[in-house]
């Protein structure tokens, strides 16, 4: 065991109903127990980060507290052995920066059974580009892949185009050669999902609500990653037989929809999880980002910060201001 070492954390502080983020000194002893010990050099900028920076109970139930779901960086201290001291690790969801130090500090201590190993020839600051959103963009694809999904059976449509996990997931599909239609409601993003690889850019009056319980079929499969209302109409324009994977709830949680898509076109609703699942099924995706699913686009276009930019990077993403990808590099 190494003794204790003072790092830096951007923590969050609550006074009298209000929270603030601010540098802080810290020591690994004030981290909770755990096998790993991680050195973090990179972390990145999810929505949930910002709720829990701003005192979301549902997201962190106490402060002072050190939001940050994602972190990637070196093992400096394993009680296990695996992962090794030296290796390099990726740690996102289970409670990581919800009710556990998160990856705004420059080290997090956490359960073995959360680290996935950095896929060979990978660094931190590349798998923290793609971060949580990434990794569920991915996990979309996989499902659809694993349903038989194959581009010559039609039009694949991504929700929520321009945002974290829709980006990911359009130009996914795209480089895996399906004709991707981004459904989007910036049309000052049009460009941008073009060139990720989009055929078709559409408003999102594409699933305005109709009173019709079936509507024609139009894409043989989708990316769903704002749910509610939109998620129902989507359902009534999939091809017989086409599946759905579904992440995200911005446009509600609420699902009203009726049996007909499922039993009169044998239409797949397909969960999709990226926080508790097994670690093994995060390694499959960091792999295969890692290898013929690497997204350049989407690499080469992330914006990195610093800790002291974080209370305005946080601030814009609860104003849906937020745009692209942002890794925090805690060396800078
Ligand atoms: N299941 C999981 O494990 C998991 C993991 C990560 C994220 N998520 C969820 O996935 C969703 C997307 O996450 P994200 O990181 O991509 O968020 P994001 O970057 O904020 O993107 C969400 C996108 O949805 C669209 N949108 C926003 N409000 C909308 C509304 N009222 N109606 C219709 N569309 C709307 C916008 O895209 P356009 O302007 O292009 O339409 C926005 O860019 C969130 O609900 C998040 O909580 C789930």
């Amino acid at each position: 065991m190494t003794s204790n070492v003072e790092f830096n954390a951007w923590r969050v502080d609550e006074h009298e109903g209000n929270y603030k983020g601010t540098e802080q000194t810290l020591s690994t002893a004030d981290l909770p127990a755990g096998e790993v010990l991680i050195k973090v050099s990179y972390s990145s900028l999810n929505y949930k980060d910002a709720l829990s920076a701003s005192g979301n109970k549902g997201v962190s139930r106490s402060f002072p507290h050190t939001p940050g779901i994602d972190a990637a960086g070196e093992v400096v201290e394993s009680a296990t052995g695996t992962p090794a001291v030296g290796s390099q690790v990726i740690v996102t969801g289970y409670d990581l920066g919800m009710n556990t130090a998160g990856g705004f500090g420059e080290y997090i201590r956490v359960p073995a059974a959360w680290c996935v190993p950095m896929p060979s020839g990978w660094d931190a600051k590349t798998a923290m580009i793609y971060g949580t959103a990434g990794l569920t963009a991915g996990l979309c694809v996989q499902k659809l892949l694993t349903m038989g999904a194959r581009p010559e059976q039609g039009k694949v449509a991504v929700s929520g185009a321009s945002g974290a996990v829709g980006s990911v997931a359009v130009e996914l599909l795209a480089q895996l050669g399906f004709d991707v239609v981004a459904i989007s409601g910036k049309a000052d993003h049009t460009d941008s999902l073009t060139a990720l690889g989009a055929t078709e850019v559409v408003g999102r009056d594409a699933l305005t609500e109709d009173k019709k319980p079936l509507l024609k079929p139009t894409f043989a499969n989708a990316v769903d990653t704002v749910g509610g209302s939109p998620l129902a109409e989507l359902l009534k324009q999939i091809k017989p037989g086409g599946s759905v994977s579904c992440c995200g709830l911005v446009a509600g949680v609420q699902l009203q929809t009726t049996v007909l898509p499922f039993i009169l076109r044998g239409v797949n609703l397909l969960g999709v999880d990226s926080v508790e699942i097994p670690l093994a099924e995060k390694e499959v995706v960091w792999k295969k980002f890692a290898g013929d699913w690497k997204c350049e686009k989407t690499e080469a276009s992330a914006s990195k910060i610093g800790r002291a930019d974080l209370d305005t990077a946080l601030k814009a993403f609860l104003k849906g201001e937020s745009a692209g990808k942002i890794v925090l590099d805690h060396s800078a």
